[in-house]
């Protein structure tokens, strides 16, 4: 990479941005759909009791809707840090209103370290609620996520029916 790259963002990409970019924009990829399957043994859990954050499943015919943003090629070494947790870069083609672009998205392959995968989604839920990592309860990433997203003005069945859960339980605790 020698020059500015997207980098398409679907979770906390989207709504905590610790880096620098030059532009942003909502956009999507397509053949993909957001899950938390994946395990959070540094940010939202520990590698004892892991919390759960979203990867990417290939899903023909899918669109995954996010945010895209522009950032100069020496951002990655601070965002392969960040995403240090089971994600790897992918390459990828990001739709816009106006057009395309070839850039890179983090994804959690299918059974790497930190996979966990699917699961009945109230234990999911609760997985979430009990969770907390370095950079705070796993709770806060799926309100954040669920902010943003309706900011974007994007619906997520998978999200929003996660948030709805979580943010019940709080007076009705899950088991
Ligand atoms: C992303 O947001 O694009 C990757 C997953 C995450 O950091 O939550």
């Amino acid at each position: 990479m020698t020059g500015p790259t997207w980098l398409f963002g679907y979770g906390s990409l989207i709504w905590k941005q610790d880096f620098p970019f030059l532009d942003a924009r909502r956009a999507h990829i397509k053949g993909w759909k957001r899950r938390f399957w994946q395990g959070s043994h540094d940010h939202r859990g520990t590698a004892e009791a892991p919390g759960r954050v979203v990867t990417l499943i290939e899903t023909p015919g899918e669109p995954c809707y996010g945010r895209a943003f522009l950032i100069d090629p020496d951002v990655f070494e601070h965002l392969d840090n960040r995403e240090v947790n089971g994600y790897e870069r992918h390459p990828v083609e990001i739709h816009f209103d106006d057009g395309q672009a070839t850039g890179i998205v983090y994804v959690g392959p299918v059974g790497n370290f930190a996979w966990l995968g699917d699961a009945p989604a109230d234990e999911i839920a609760a997985q979430i609620l009990r969770s907390a990592g370095r950079s705070g309860k796993n709770l806060d990433y799926v309100l954040g996520l669920a902010k943003a997203l309706r900011e974007l003005d994007v619906h997520d069945d998978h999200v929003f029916d996660l948030e709805q859960r979580v943010t019940k339980s709080r007076s009705a605790p899950l088991a």
